[in-house]
């Protein structure tokens, strides 16, 4: 029987007594849907997934889409490698607190990531939850960002200038191309209503939210500066700590993620799949 245990952190959960290696049944899936709307992230460990598995757990909740700076594994359209070999001198990749792609105009809804290669220690996923981060705003600053819109961009990481640009290490295993689409800029509202839960939320922060629509550069950076100091409070975060042949499903609406290090002299590798909405695929 599927059971949801919430982590006691401010948000995540472990889903157990499900086998994701077969098709889920419409009481299973419709579980998973409510757990995933309410907790945000779902861990699903001792799963035994091949990458036909990964691809069918991703498509039974949306559809694939663009990965727009990204090369796939050999032999699969939709599946990324997550990779750091031990010897590794770049620096670590996703350091920085962000959403998956939250630059394209219709972002991901969410992201499958699945446990290979797992180091006996470090290496953590760190979540934030973007509802209890609006929630428990000061009215001051809550009133102030109410209706501001976002200007997404990937050009602090992904153009030829940016962080894993022309000038990035060329000891990296991930197969990360950069290119001048990074430049573009999106907007989007920076609180929005989740589309399922519909509770409100924050979405993105500083590093691909790079202004705010009519508003001048310094005041921006200013606002989204103090935003993200009050966004990555503790209280709000969720420490996902790694086993092999687990799979961790996040909301990329409802959370902010970013990486861990800790693990030098061990590799890591875990297949990465996110999933779109209908309207863009
Ligand atoms: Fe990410």
């Amino acid at each position: 029987m599927l059971t949801v245990t919430p982590s006691g952190q401010a948000c995540g959960a472990i889903v157990e007594g499900v086998n994701l290696n077969k098709t889920l049944s419409l009481a299973e899936l419709q579980a998973i849907q409510e757990a995933w709307w309410e907790h945000h992230v779902l861990s699903f460990p001792d799963q035994q997934l091949n990458d036909d598995d990964l691809e069918r757990v991703t498509q039974s909740l949306g559809h694939f889409g663009e990965e727009p700076f990204f090369e796939p594994i050999d032999g699969r359209e939709h599946i990324c490698a997550v990779s750091r070999r031990s010897d590794e001198q770049a620096p670590l990749f996703a350091e920085a607190w962000h959403t998956d792609w939250s630059f394209l105009e219709h972002p991901p809804i969410g992201t499958c990531l699945y446990g290979i290669t797992i180091p006996p220690k470090g290496g953590d996923t760190s979540f934030i939850d973007q509802h209890k981060a609006f929630e428990f705003m000061p009215d001051d600053l809550r009133s102030r960002i109410a209706d501001l819109t976002a200007l997404h961009s990937a050009v602090l990481a992904y153009s030829p200038e940016g962080a894993y640009g022309a000038g990035d290490s060329r000891d990296r295993s991930m197969r990360i191309v950069y290119s001048e689409k990074a430049k573009e800029v999106r907007p989007h509202p920076l609180v929005q209503t989740h589309p399922e839960s519909r509770k409100k939320m924050l979405f993105g922060c500083l590093g691909y939210i790079v202004g705010i629509e009519g508003m001048a550069e310094e005041h921006a950076t200013k606002l989204l500066t103090e935003l993200y100091e009050w966004q990555t409070r503790p209280e709000f975060q969720y420490h996902h700590a790694w086993h092999e042949h687990t799979l961790l499903l996040w909301d990329n609406r409802s959370v902010l993620h970013r990486a861990n290090g800790g693990y030098d002299g061990f590799d890591r590798l875990l297949h990465r799949t996110t999933i779109y909405a209908e309207q863009s695929s």
